[in-house]
């Protein structure tokens, strides 16, 4: 009886110990302070603030900002975000600035008569377009936590638009591919449709003009000043619902972050309306009891077990998960231990569980392709972790020429039709429909990890539904199988939602033995050429307290510090 106990001990040590040794690193390795975002002109305006004095949440909004100039594929002021921190003091915290349902928004908005969903209504029109949070979001952030005023954390990024931005040889290629819908919406003759290259510089005066006035005035010259007029006046004349009530209504959240522990981690991530948390909660939690390291980095075996957990928790996230103003979410259950090893009780090494096998669990409650993300930590020891987005690439590509700016098409992340998917091929429910002034459901997870009760990691991605799984790897990548924070990023990745009942890899990364391994347990594979699997920036505490980058090499993304 003893031994058996102290084999249980043991295992449960080496288990819970998956990882001690820290990998060399081979990212920028820097002592005090670092911005990995996905320009290197963003980082470098977040770091320059670090570098006067300022904080983590300074740089937040001057990254936050500087990504609207240097990277408007993602980077926003007509989007909406997630940012998670923690405090050198261990506290932690989060910020909802997430997009919302305009109040003439209605559930069936994107249906027709005999309600099927109208083919582009949610991504392509003016009526795709959320009440835009980012605004609200930084100045929420500066409000609470700045201590430059916020005049002098715009002035630079107010110059980098005046100044203007060199095209990078992959954001020439971003705009080639997006060209003619930027011009099937705004017309040949918009700033946005010009035609630029690689080395070419492209100046956003009016969008300095909008920061100017936002610099001036503050938070209420988007919401309710002559930027909100303007922005109202050019929505309604493309056919869109939102109204100065819905700008002047809108709020962003502080919002109770979800913490959780995977073996000697704790974890801190979005809670909803993001499903970021839960999902990667879930998933860490199914696998837990795993061997994974033992499996071996992107063996058959452990992609086989990390898509069974991933398959289930997506199941749950379809059925239960929406706006927590507007739906009951049973957070507590879904999280439960108990529920979660039964979800995995159905698991068979043998043989793939077929989707269709798959609902949402049993839990008993009271019923009542593009985003950025970024990651800061300072000289004081604060760390952030933020995740911003237009949903799509350029949003709904609706650019008001007077402002400067994309708006976003997050409308799309509602659930149009229960069973229906969006663009990310991603099907939700009762919980995800649109309804007036509701927030629709995200899948964005900046997240922040802890070891021994001090900061670990800092990390998160762009990627639509492959968000969640992209963080997951990265932190497994870092604890599991000891990779440096830049290798842990580099490294290839694969990725299931539950539906449709594919395993995506990235193209041309993982070994044929091994996929036909799994095809050969009757998993189904997705064979078709699919886009990049997330673009990950994080940052890692090393154990003498430095700080290495992991800036994804999939996009312009960069890591400075000092
Ligand atoms: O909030 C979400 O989950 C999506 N709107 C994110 C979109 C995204 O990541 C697109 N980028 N590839």
């Amino acid at each position: 009886m003893k031994k058996i106990t102290l084999l249980v001990a043991l295992l449960y040590l080496t288990q819970n110990n998956a990882q001690q040794k820290t990998a060399t690193p081979t990212g920028i390795v820097v002592t005090k302070a670092m911005v990995v975002s996905a320009r290197e002109e963003a980082s470098k305006i977040g770091a320059d603030i670090m570098k006067k004095g300022g904080n983590a949440f300074d740089a937040m909004v001057g990254t936050e900002l500087a990504l609207a100039v240097a990277f408007p594929f993602a980077g926003n002021i007509g989007g909406g975000g997630f940012m998670v921190y923690r405090k050198a003091n261990g506290e932690v915290g989060s910020l909802d600035y997430r997009e919302k349902a305009p109040l003439a928004a209605t559930k069936d908005m994107f249906l027709d008569s005999e309600g099927n969903v109208i083919k582009g209504k949610s991504t392509e029109t003016a009526l795709a377009i959320g009440v835009p949070g980012t605004i609200a979001g930084v100045f929420a952030v500066h409000k609470k936590y700045g201590t430059m005023p916020i005049a002098k954390i715009l002035e630079p990024v107010i110059a980098l638009a005046e100044r203007g931005v060199v095209v990078t040889k992959k954001q020439e290629k971003s705009l080639n591919d997006y060209h003619d819908k930027i011009v099937k919406v705004n017309g040949e003759n918009s700033p946005a449709s010009k035609i630029f290259k690689e080395n070419d510089t492209i100046k956003y005066t009016a969008l300095a003009k909008t920061l100017r006035r936002i610099q001036k005035k503050g938070r209420n010259e988007f919401y309710k000043g002559e930027t909100a007029k303007i922005l109202v006046n050019y929505l309604k004349s493309k056919g869109g619902i939102i109204t100065m009530n819905d700008l002047a209504k809108y709020e962003a959240k502080w919002r109770k972050p979800l913490q959780f522990t995977y073996k000697d981690l704790k974890i801190t991530s979005m809670s909803p309306p993001s499903s970021g948390g839960i999902c990667l909660a879930q998933i860490l939690k199914m696998l837990e009891p795993y061997d994974l390291a033992k499996m071996g980095h992107n063996s058959d075996e452990a992609i086989q077990v990390i898509v069974e957990a991933e398959r289930r928790a997506y199941a749950d996230r379809s059925y239960f998960l929406g706006d927590p103003d507007f739906v009951k979410i049973p957070l507590k259950e879904l999280l439960d231990e108990n529920y979660l090893r039964g979800r995995m009780a159905s698991f068979n090494p043998e043989k793939a569980t077929l989707s269709s096998e798959i609902k949402e669990g049993q839990v008993n409650y009271a019923e009542s392709t593009e985003t950025t993300h970024y990651s800061i930590v300072d000289q004081y020891g604060n760390a952030i972790a933020a995740t911003t987005t237009l949903n799509d690439g350029y949003g709904s590509k609706y650019y008001c020429d007077e402002l400067g700016f994309f708006l976003n098409n997050e409308m799309d992340d509602f659930s149009a039709k229960p069973g229906s998917p969006n663009m990310f091929g991603l099907v939700g429910n009762e919980a995800n429909s649109i309804a007036p002034q509701k927030r629709m459901l995200s899948s964005m997870t900046p997240t922040i990890v802890e070891k021994d009760g001090k900061l670990f990691m800092v990390v998160g991605t762009p990627g639509g539904s492959t968000i969640i799984t992209s963080v997951l790897q990265t932190i497994l990548n870092v604890y599991e199988y000891n990779l440096s924070m830049q290798e842990a990023v580099n490294a290839p990745r694969f990725h299931h939602q539950w539906l449709p009942d594919l395993i995506t890899f990235e193209p041309n990364t993982f070994e044929t033995k091994t996929i036909n391994k799994l095809k050969a347990k009757s998993y189904l594979i997705n064979e078709k050429p699919t886009p990049i699997i997330g673009k990950v920036d994080a940052i890692l505490v090393l154990p003498e307290g430095k700080l290495e980058g992991g800036a994804d090499f999939r996009g312009d993304d960069t890591a400075v510090g000092f």
